[in-house]
This record gives structure tokens, sequence and C-alpha cells, in this order.
């Protein structure tokens, strides 16, 4: 019989824990162009996830896959260089084991970050949105199956999926740091296609305000442990059909990368706000 979703978490942390001399209290997944922050921790350690039994890498040009472990000031980290998505047919167990990792390494909060598209006529590429909610319209759930009790409940609450003191924190150091940002609901759709015209025009009537392909399989996994959840989307384009432009994974990375001096800036604040002194 295959290991259970615990085994393989067991199995995981036996290849980590030799190699990291602190335990991470705040968990960093970076998205899409949005990997540079890993390399900015002090006294990193990178364990290549080829490196993490069950841990897959991605394949998908943006993505490098490491397991980045350091601080941020007083602050162990643990980031995820890279994400894997459904859309890589990768089983959905796969795509959520590395923040499962984060929480069984023992963070009490993660932060995610995503490239996503802006449903907004008003915004532009380059802006900036503190995800507020989410709608899983991927047509599928992380927590499917049998339950371990023992991970989380069968059936979590997820009235507060995006933690209200994470999202005041954010607001906080971004008022600081004199950066603008967005607010909405983020909508994850399975990809790997952009969205038509008409699924843009949907997806604004049902509420959202951005659009992508990943976070909210992570947060729906984590929140099952009780970890407590912030994401940030980079809006690297306007939705198809907003505009006349043609989507492109290059300029989704290429916008990305150019957010990354605010990015850091944003996410280092935002973890050091994340957990008390
Ligand atoms: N749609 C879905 N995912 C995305 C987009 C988009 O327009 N931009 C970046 N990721």
């Amino acid at each position: 019989m295959s290991e259970t979703i615990r085994e393989a978490i067991d199995t995981s942390l036996a290849a980590i824990t030799p190699r990291i001399s602190a335990r991470p209290k705040v968990g960093v997944v970076l998205g899409s162009g949005l990997g540079a922050f890993g390399d900015t921790l002090t006294g990193l350690v990178k364990i290549p996830y080829g490196d993490i039994p069950h841990l897959p890498s991605s394949n998908v040009v943006g993505h490098a896959g490491n397991l980045c472990f350091g601080k941020v000031g007083h602050v162990d980290v643990v980031c995820m260089q890279g994400r894997v998505h459904l859309y890589e047919g990768h089983p959905i167990r796969s795509v959520v084991h590395g923040v499962r990792l984060m929480a069984k390494l023992g963070v009490s909060a993660v932060l995610l970050t995503n490239a996503a598209g802006g449903l907004i006529p008003e915004w532009s590429a380059g802006d900036l949105m503190l995800v507020t909610d989410h709608l899983n319209l991927m047509g599928q759930n992380p927590l499917v199956g049998s339950n371990d009790d023992t991970l989380g409940p069968r059936f979590p609450d997820m009235t507060h999926a995006y933690d209200v003191e994470l999202q005041e924190a954010l607001r906080v150091v971004a008022k600081k740091e004199s950066i603008t940002i967005r607010e909405g609901v983020y909508a994850g759709l399975l990809g790997p296609t952009y969205e038509t015209p008409a699924e843009v025009r949907m997806l604004r009537s049902l509420g959202a305000q951005a659009v992508g392909m990943s976070t909210v399989h992570e947060v729906i996994a984590l929140r099952h442990m009780g970890i407590r959840c912030g994401a940030l989307s980079c809006i690297t384009n306007l939705a198809a059909g907003i505009t006349k432009n043609i989507l492109d994974h290059k300029e989704v990375e290429e916008i990305a990368r150019q957010k990354r001096q605010e990015l850091i800036k944003l996410l280092s604040g935002w973890i050091l706000n994340a957990v008390p002194a």
C-alpha cells in the first residue's frame, strides 16, 4: 500500500531536519517569477526539491525548485522557491505536500504569493493585491478522500481562510513602505489555458478581482492543519479581453520580476509583523 499523507510527510522531514539548524516560524510560497526573495534570507540553506522525497519539481519556467531556510531579522523562515501546479499533472496531494511540510516543520503562518490576472479594468499590470478571500474553481479539493483526523478536521471552517490579523499586518507594512496595494478575491482556476473573455466576465460577476492557477489548494491544506494564511497577488496582466493584449507567460514572468524589490520589502516587513518579537 502507498504511504499515507502523514507517513509521506515524515519521510520528507527525515531528509530535511538533519540539514537545518532551527525550526522555521513562518513559511513563504513564492510564485511565478517571484522566487528572488528566497535568496535574500540570511544564513541561507537551500535544499533542492529533488533531494526531498515526495516533493515534486515544477517544470514551469520561472519556478526554481528549492526549499530555502534562513532568517529575516530575528525570524526563522522557510521558503518554497517555486511551486508545483495541478495543471502540471501532479496528484493533488503532491501539489500541497510542500505546504504540509511547512506546517509540520512548525510554522505558525504561511504567506503565499502568486502571479494573477486582474479582473478590474481600472487596474494595471504590476499592481499588487492583498488576497482577502478566494473562490476554489479548480474542480478539486486536496481534502477529498479519507480524513486523517490527526492532521485536521473532516470539515474545516473557511470563514477566515485569509487571516484577518495577517491582512492588517500587510496593510501596515505597505503604508510604511509607501507601496500601494489593492485588495480582493482570488479565483483559482485549473488552467493551464488562460481564461476566455467570457470566463473573465463570469469571474467578475462572481465577485472575484483576480484570477490565477494556484494558491487555493495550498490554503485549504494549511487551514485544515490550523495554519494562519496570508496571500499577495502580483497582477502581472489584466485578464483576457479586458485589453486588446494577448496573454503570454513571458510577460507574466517579466512583470513579476519588475516587482521584485517591492515584493522583497513587503514580504520582509510582513514576516516581521507576522510573529511576535
Ligand atoms: N489568468 C490566470 N492565471 C494567471 C494570469 C491570468 O490572466 N496571469 C498570471 N497568472
